[in-house]
């Protein structure tokens, strides 16, 4: 039976991006009985290896991560969600892991590769940043995880977690299991761009729409969206290409939304056609895609106020989670030191 498991790095508020990268997939998931367990779990570890220096913002986003959680639909009825530090299991497989995997093969990780571009380390990198993904290795393999639906920058994590695994299972005998990703089944989803249209939807480039947005900043981060540059009056043809509004509506927009926003086209197809040909505003585009989205993020951004108001609920629910995936991580851990003969007391 699968077990399933996730997680995100506590450094802000989720975003769109993660929606439909990720979330959304989780919520199928969860609905399906076709799973062991499932767990989430806030990374607020690995958030500090480039946020070491900023606790009070890990600190902070916990709260915030677990409320998005709850308020999308995440049921904790169903799915154990956690702090990542409270499980000190998981450091002691990143600390045997660190032995299986040379330095050389950290530093070819194109996402951390990335990463180290966009902020500027320069030459000082911080140990504990290149090795994120062997304790995402840990994160993974302690649970017994075969599944972990994420985004696909986070593949070569995934690689990185089955390298070790294989390399620990030759050296210390069958003990862990391989896992697989789970990316969202819309492509265009994978990696859903900023309303700048520049680069993937990234906090720190200020370029995201976040599920707790109100109606007025959704408004307003929506009419600010990159269209197409040269379509200046509406009479003249339109690109749809690199176009954010016709992105984000190739993601979001099914026929219904039309019926009840946009009753002039019948479909998305309709719409790109006529944008063109020449004769659709950027405006019109823009407000539909508004109602969309906020028909979406309406009942979110409802329920996460409603959770706001009974934070000690909230806690309550990590703290649970909490404790059981403890029971779990220390169980494995013995079966884990078994393997490696460093079980001295039995
Ligand atoms: N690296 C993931 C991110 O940046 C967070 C994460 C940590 C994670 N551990 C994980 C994701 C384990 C999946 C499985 O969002």
């Amino acid at each position: 039976m699968k077990v399933i498991l996730t997680g995100d790095r506590p450094t802000g508020k989720l975003h769109l991006g993660h929606y439909v990268g990720s979330l959304r997939k989780r919520l199928e998931m969860q609905d399906k009985d076709d799973y062991e367990k499932m767990y989430v779990m806030v990374a607020d570890a690995q958030a500090l290896t480039d946020n070491f220096d900023n606790p009070k913002k890990v600190r902070d986003n916990v709260k915030e991560i677990v409320l998005d959680y709850l308020a999308c639909g995440i049921n904790p009825e169903k799915v154990t969600i956690f702090i990542q530090s409270m499980i000190p299991e998981l450091t002691e497989y990143t600390f045997y892991y660190l032995n299986l995997v040379t330095l050389s093969r950290l530093e070819r990780n194109p996402t951390v590769k990335s990463e180290l571009q966009q902020k500027d380390f320069n030459k000082s990198i911080p140990v504990g940043f290149l090795c994120y993904p062997v304790s995402q290795a840990a994160d993974i393999t302690l649970f017994g995880a075969t599944d972990v639906p994420v985004g696909d920058d986070q593949l070569p994590m995934i690689e990185q977690t089955n390298e070790i695994v294989r390399k620990f299972n030759s050296i210390y005998g069958e003990t862990l299991t391989e896992c697989k990703a789970i990316l969202p089944d819309n492509e265009k989803a994978f990696r859903l761009p900023g309303i700048d249209g520049k680069n993937k939807m990234s906090k720190s480039l200020g370029n995201c729409i976040y599920l707790a947005d109100d109606e007025k900043t959704l408004y307003e981060k929506v009419m600010k969206m990159y269209t197409d540059p040269n379509h200046i009056n509406i009479n003249d043809p339109g690109k749809i290409e690199s176009n954010m509004v016709f992105t984000y509506l190739d993601v979001f927009a099914t026929d219904e939304y039309f019926s009840k926003y946009l009753e002039e086209f019948k479909n998305l197809d309709e719409l790109k056609k006529a944008y063109q040909k020449g004769g659709v505003g950027d405006v019109k585009i823009k407000k539909f895609l508004y109602n969309v989205l906020n028909e979406i993020l309406t009942p979110i951004r409802k329920r996460r106020q409603e959770l706001e108001e009974n934070m000690d609920y909230v806690y309550e629910i990590l703290q649970k989670g909490t404790n059981e995936a403890r029971v779990v991580a220390k169980k494995n851990l013995e079966k884990f030191k078994k393997a490696m003969q460093i079980d001295y007391f039995n």
